[in-house]
């Protein structure tokens, strides 16, 4: 790529690059495991209304908001919301600082799948998958509070895990590039295999009325409407801060728009189509064991690590091999997702004090590795459940909001918005104003009001207060003392004078 605005920064190898790294980052287990889920819960195929009404709404203004604001200021979250209003940098740690957490707990997902690629081998689950899960595989405890030991296996798969994500990112964004030309088609290939294999088995067209038969009933109820702002928001990984760093590596000639547009449809095409994968197996899994669909679903880790191992175990042919598909499905789901996550907080150190590509993988690896052994203890899965629910229900809530507001009312929107319509193969109106300034903030006051009014009516899956209380507002309090302590630490001198010329070249200062 050409000319661009700050050379020292590393570069994507090309448009299609970008597009590709930030559909991986997009495209991970809440298509496979969320989606298909929610869809049925909220109407069948009439979801698809509020759900493309919150792709245009809210998640492709973000995405444009995100990409275009990273490509403008070159740089990740902190430094790119710290040249916005300087004090603004401690929200930017914060908020690159959830995609740090995330990293952390969606690590044990793919811990759990290097597991069971191993078992897939002799489909060592049997036909009691929920058991094996809870008792062979996480040798779950009692409660948060009983940690017990790490469980070893699990141990092995989260340090394949952060290998893996240490040995794509040590050489930056140029490797991310080559990666992800395997990690993001590659589950697209696996999932069509499954779905060959789902439609020809007895039932799947039972699944398959199930997940798409329309009620257009409940498109009256205000939940579902929020349902679907709300898988929007964490389907595109917004608010972490994950799209503003892969936009920094953007040159100053590629347009944005059409970027997140295209970003955007193919992440919630792939959940569509995820979604006839999903109910074919489990309309065949109903009709083997003679219940209704509906009892044999279960959403989440249920689903991917109890109802699809059954599945796999009743076919009556080529076990193994589908179960190994299924579990790298699952991984090369994960992984693009993975490193995008740990990029958009480390691009912060480099842009603040230039540490080395390899040197942040090689630190942020090994410190994420040891505080991820929690999720792998016997009480380690309460905690993953607990750390998720306040990241994703609260977190990323607040941090989408605050961006909206900043970028709405503090950064020359209206100026913004001809920045990107001038190298655009699409052109955005003066509605994408309208949805950063009002009404995604809006939506997300109602879902974040309605998360916390939940919270007051009963502790989260009765679990402790003071349980939530730490594991949840502890986690996301203690960031806002190390984001404070991250904007304190000052920039290298020389840093600080290229970082204000880089800042005066793209009309910030
Ligand atoms: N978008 C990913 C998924 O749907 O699985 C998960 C995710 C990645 C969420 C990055 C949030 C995020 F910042």
């Amino acid at each position: 790529m050409s000319e661009s605005v700050n050379p020292i920064r590393e570069q994507w190898q090309s448009r299609f690059s970008f597009i590709m790294a930030a559909i991986g980052s997009a495209v991970g287990l809440g298509n496979v495991w969320r989606f298909p889920y929610i869809a049925y819960e909220c109407g069948g195929g009439a979801f698809l209304i509020p759900y493309f009404t919150a792709l245009f709404t809210a998640g492709i203004p973000m995405l444009i908001l995100e990409m275009g604001l990273g490509k403008r200021l070159q740089q990740g979250a902190p430094m790119a919301f710290g040249s916005i209003r300087k004090p603004l940098q401690w929200f930017g740690w914060w908020a690159a600082g959830l995609s740090a957490g995330i990293v952390i707990y969606y690590s044990t997902i793919l811990s759990w799948s290097w597991v069971y690629l191993f078992h897939s081998l002799k489909t060592a689950w049997g036909t009691e998958p929920e058991l094996f899960f809870v008792e062979q595989v996480l040798h779950r405890s009692g409660g948060p509070t009983q940690l017990g030991t790490p469980v070893w296996p699990l141990v092995g798969g989260m340090a394949l895990t952060w290998l893996s994500i240490y040995l794509i990112l040590r050489k930056g964004v140029r490797n991310v590039s080559r990666v992800v030309l395997i990690t993001v088609p590659l589950p697209m290939i696996l999932l069509a295999v499954l779905l060959v294999r789902g439609l020809t088995l007895p039932g799947a067209m039972d699944g398959i009325r199930y997940y798409l038969t329309p009620d257009f009933s409940k498109l009256f109820n205000i939940t579902i409407w929020l349902k679907a702002y709300g898988q929007i928001f964490f389907s595109l990984s917004l608010a972490s801060g994950v799209m503003i760093g892969y936009g920094s590596y953007l040159d100053r000639h590629t347009e944005i728009n059409n970027s997140a547009l295209i970003t955007g449809l193919a992440n919630c095409g792939t959940s569509f189509f995820a979604g006839f994968v999903v109910f074919s197996m489990l309309g065949y899994l109903a009709r083997i064991q003679g219940l209704p669909v509906p009892e044999v679903t279960q959403s989440g880790t249920g689903l991917a690590f109890v109802a699809f191992p059954m599945a796999i175990s009743k076919l009556p042919a080529l076990n193994a091999f589908f179960g190994i598909i299924f579990f790298i499905t699952l991984l090369t789901l994960g992984i693009d997702s993975a490193f995008a996550l740990q990029e958009a907080f480390t691009t912060g150190f480099y842009d603040k004090w230039r540490v080395p590509t390899e040197k942040l993988a090689r630190y942020f690896v090994m410190i994420a590795f040891v505080l991820s052994l929690l999720f792998t203890t016997r009480g380690g899965f309460y905690w993953f459940d607990i750390v998720d629910k306040w990241i994703c229900d609260f977190g990323l809530v607040i941090s989408g909001m605050a961006q909206c507001l900043i970028v709405g009312y503090l950064y020359r929107i209206g100026e913004f918005r001809r920045y990107l319509n001038h190298h655009a193969d699409i052109r955005i109106g003066a509605w994408w104003e309208w949805a950063l300034r009002y009404f995604t903030p809006f939506i997300l006051t109602v879902i974040l009001a309605g998360n916390v009014m939940q919270e007051f009516k009963g502790a989260y899956s009765g679990y402790a207060r003071w349980i939530t209380l730490a594991g949840g507002w502890g986690v996301l309090l203690i960031w806002i003392i190390l984001a404070y302590i991250l904007w304190k630490i000052p920039e290298k001198q020389e840093q600080r004078t290229k970082n204000k010329e880089q800042r005066k070249k793209t009309g910030i200062i």
